[in-house]
């Protein structure tokens, strides 16, 4: 897998634009974030390896494709990643979940952790971080280096939205996890916010303002 790729699919872009519009309710960014996170586990679980499986069809036996059984943790980095956390459940219903609590400092955007709790045994999982908004990129680095001492070696993130510092930020600090995002915007602003971006999406997902 490539360090960053943007899913182009003309559905996850549609959707997209209208979750940025700033008219999108609660309910609608919520509705749109869930059916996006679906299309986006499809992109990050595009390698997972695979083996095959003797079959009966009413027909006859056949070798058929299945998923090599590689154990999943999807991480969700608290609190914006539990809106993409709950489409990719759905759509890899066995994966252990794990969280990763950490706030943005609102003078220094440096993160804070208050929160760290994943299954035991990372080592032997491909790991899914989850969070929608790649910004400066720290709150990422910093649960990819806590993800990392707990033994995860296969880790790839996902998100919705890249500013190009987030991306440059990570691909320095962990050149080998792979970033899937619907897309890459221009810039970070002086406070910042991914622009043009969708504004603060724990805020637009929960309705908190
Ligand atoms: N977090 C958000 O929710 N939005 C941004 O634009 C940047 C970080």
């Amino acid at each position: 897998m490539q360090h960053f790729t943007k899913v182009d699919h003309p559905l996850v872009q549609h959707k997209l634009t209208k979750m940025r519009e700033v008219k999108a309710s609660t309910a609608k960014f919520r509705m749109l974030l869930r059916e996006l996170s679906h299309l986006l586990a499809y992109e990050i679980t595009r390698d997972l390896p695979m083996t095959t499986a003797t079959i009966d069809t009413p027909l006859e036996q056949m070798d058929s494709p299945v998923l090599k059984g590689k154990k999943l943790a999807l991480v969700s980095i608290l609190r914006a990643g539990n809106g993409l956390l709950d489409g990719v459940l759905e759509l890899i219903p066995s994966a252990r979940v794990g969280f990763v609590g950490l706030y943005r400092d609102e003078e220094t955007l440096e993160p804070v952790q208050y929160y760290f709790k994943v299954p035991k045994d990372m080592a032997q999982r491909v790991v899914i971080a989850v969070d929608p908004m790649l910004a400066t990129g720290n709150s990422a680095v910093a649960a990819i280096d806590l993800l990392k001492k707990s033994g995860a070696t296969d880790i790839r993130f996902l998100c919705l939205l890249a500013a190009p510092e987030g991306v440059a930020r990570m691909k320095e600090a962990h050149p080998d996890v792979p970033i899937v995002s619907a897309a890459l915007d221009r810039e970070l602003s002086d406070i910042g916010y991914i622009l043009p971006g969708l504004g603060d999406a724990g805020d637009r997902m929960f309705g908190t303002k």
